[in-house]
């Protein structure tokens, strides 16, 4: 069984292929014209889609060395996400399927990035703890079996990815701000600005990154930071590690907790955070003194991809799943 999957739910245009469960290719494109920006513009990323779809799906094809006429079903992404991103793909999507004569398979781009964790091996065994960390999303969820998932919380606020990208503007270092904030922390001293570690009630599995960023801008206009004056490399790396080591310390004592009360030997992560070199260095390290066996997606595969898509696509299309033609866009998809 040969899947194309399409993934365009907010600034990234991405297809794969996957034959059988292996993965043959992947191309994405991330879209440049947001960051003079500063962040994502919903019009801009749908009509970059429209312009980047059909080259990407011919490169994954060509990379997998295949004719559109191989495919056996195509999944593309139906929500979360930006309506006017998604429609784009979607849309693609059911017309090649209805063209072609083949099934079509609607996936959750939440339940995507679970799946960045089962493209390759090795892959985490049923049942696991998955946490997602990405520019719009903060999830942790028992994953039973493929399909079966139990949302344990989310954020409250803002997702750990867009907290990143916040505490970067108020810093001026830029966009997307995760990549440079990672990036500059680790020249800074972790320990220099006691941030606060929001854990919320005793043994709670919601997360609440709002309460960070605001300490980060109290500080910063404590000691009258001028993102547009000061340029001092040591201060900005300082904050940077600071504010990246409150942020790591509350998704790693969260995921730790849940995998102790869930009884699971397997955890995940995935989503954009998890390319965060502090947050892989620290759950390889803490996940090794608990026994756990730990799984972190290929950088490739922490941001929005086909390939996690075209994953998904395939395990549904082997449990006999296949979607309406009439599937529309939903922008605010809950994991179910
Ligand atoms: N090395 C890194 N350190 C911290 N954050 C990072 C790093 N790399 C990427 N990010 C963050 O990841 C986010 C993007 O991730 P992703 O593409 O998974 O999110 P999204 O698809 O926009 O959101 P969602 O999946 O919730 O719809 C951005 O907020 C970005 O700053
Ligand atoms: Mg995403």
């Amino acid at each position: 069984m040969t899947i194309l999957g399409i993934e365009t739910s907010c600034d990234e245009t991405s297809a794969a292929v996957v034959r059988d469960g292996k993965l043959l290719s992947n191309a994405t494109v991330v879209q440049l014209v947001h960051s003079e920006h500063g962040g994502v513009v919903p019009e801009l990323a749908s009509r970059a889609h429209q312009k980047l779809i059909v080259p990407i799906v011919d490169e994954a094809l060509r990379k997998a060395s295949m004719d559109k006429i191989d495919l056996d079903a195509i999944a593309a992404v139906h929500g979360p996400g930006l309506i006017g991103s998604i429609l784009v793909g979607l849309s693609f999507g059911k017309a090649m399927a209805m063209g072609l004569g083949i099934p079509f398979i609607g996936v959750n781009h939440m339940e995507a990035h679970i799946f960045s964790n089962l493209i390759d091996d090795p892959k985490p065994s049923f049942p696991f703890v998955n946490l997602t960390v990405s520019g719009g999303h903060t999830q942790l969820v028992f994953v039973e079996d493929y399909f079966q998932y139990e949302l344990l919380g989310e954020t409250m606020d803002d997702a750990a990815g867009e907290a990143f990208d916040k505490v970067a503007k108020m810093l001026g270092i830029g966009y997307p701000g995760g990549p440079l904030v990672d990036k500059l922390a680790a020249k800074g001293n972790a320990k220099a600005v006691n941030f606060p570690r929001p854990y919320l009630e005793e043994g709670s599995h919601e997360f609440s990154f709002s309460g960070i960023k605001t300490s980060v801008l109290y500080y910063l206009r404590k000691v009258g930071f001028d993102k547009a004056a000061n340029r001092n490399e040591q201060f900005i790396a300082d904050v940077c590690a600071s504010f990246q080591a409150a942020v790591v310390d509350v998704l790693l004592d969260k995921l730790l907790m849940a995998a102790k009360k869930y009884n699971v030997k397997d955890v995940a992560v995935s989503g954009g955070v998890s390319a965060n070199s502090e947050l892989r260095r620290r759950l390889k390290a803490e996940t090794k003194i608990h026994h756990l066996n730990i799984f972190i997606p290929k950088l490739d595969f922490c941001t929005d991809n086909g390939a996690m898509v075209a994953a998904a696509g395939y395990e549904r299309l082997r449990h006999g799943f296949e979607s309406s033609l009439e599937l529309t866009a939903e922008p605010n998809l809950q994991l179910r």
